[in-house]
């Protein structure tokens, strides 16, 4: 038999994060997010997913546990590993009075991309994304879905292999959302490995390979989309009156106060 060594973009194991509040947001984490793939990170609010998203890119500093990023151990090759990551946060973090070229084109200066290079590919990242008219006015007037699609494009300047996005399509119309998900879906075409979070249970049920829930800090699930919608229980779900979509059952009764 021939065996195909797959590596993991991101393997997470045991970490526990304690914020100096003393609130526990992870209590024991662990998942792989093998390369290639589109993985879903769902969770309730305040479940600890933008916590874990900042511990693996180094904005939050863990309390214990190991996190790689391909061959690159955070706490050891800590540039290397963040140089592999393109970041869409949960929020809007910009300067909202320069002008979308200049934020994308700076973006990459700190990866020491020379503006000769970052230029032309700051344009083209607007254009795809559909900013190619706005990207010379101050960011200012753009709108919320505008907004978010600018965070992708300075995302990927420096092409990174992975890209985590913090719910990238939060308060983005229905048309603009499909959009996105297309783009995202064509970067993981290109190899590019997505790992994201969001409350559109039936988009990502649709869209994502592999998924993770987290409850409380706590991983609560997490396998191949196929293997999470087993979980599903038909009778189970018909008891109320309300019927979501089948990652939407799983959720609410892995995710619910008993
Ligand atoms: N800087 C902080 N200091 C103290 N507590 C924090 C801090 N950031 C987050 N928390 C707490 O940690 C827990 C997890 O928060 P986190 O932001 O990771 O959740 P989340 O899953 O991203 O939620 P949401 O879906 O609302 O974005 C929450 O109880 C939150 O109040
Ligand atoms: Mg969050």
């Amino acid at each position: 038999m021939i065996h195909y060594l797959t590596m993991n973009a991101l393997t997470v194991k045991d970490v526990t994060k304690t914020y100096a509040t003393g609130t526990q947001a992870l209590k024991g984490v662990s998942f792989e997010v093998p390369e290639g793939d589109f993985f879903a990170l769902l969770g309730p609010n305040g479940a600890g997913k933008t916590t874990i998203i900042g511990v693996v890119t180094g904005l939050v500093n863990k309390t214990s546990g190991s996190v790689s990023v391909f061959e690159y151990n955070t706490d050891k090759d800590t540039e290397l590993a963040k140089a592999q990551i393109g970041l869409v946060g949960q929020e809007v973090n910009f300067n909202p009075f320069e002008k979308p070229f200049d934020i994308v084109v700076n973006q990459g200066g700190y990866y020491g991309i020379p503006r000769s290079k970052a230029m032309p590919r700051a344009k083209q990242l607007l254009e795809d994304l559909g900013l190619g008219e706005k990207m010379y006015q101050s960011a200012l007037t753009l709108s919320g879905g505008m907004k978010r699609r600018l965070m992708i494009a300075r995302a990927l300047i420096h092409e990174p292999r992975f890209l985590i996005l913090d719910e990238p399509t939060a308060g983005v119309d229905v048309e603009l959302r499909r959009g996105m998900w297309d783009y995202l879906r064509k970067l993981t075409k290109d190899g590019v490995t997505i790992l994201l979070t969001t409350h559109y249970l039936e988009e990502s049920e649709q869209l994502s390979k592999h998924v993770a829930i987290i409850n409380k800090g706590q991983i609560v699930a997490s396998g191949t989309m196929d293997e999470i919608l087993a979980m599903h229980d038909d009778k189970e779900a018909a008891k109320d009156g309300y019927r979501g979509g089948r990652l939407e059952e799983v959720f609410i009764k892995l995710t619910s106060e008993k």
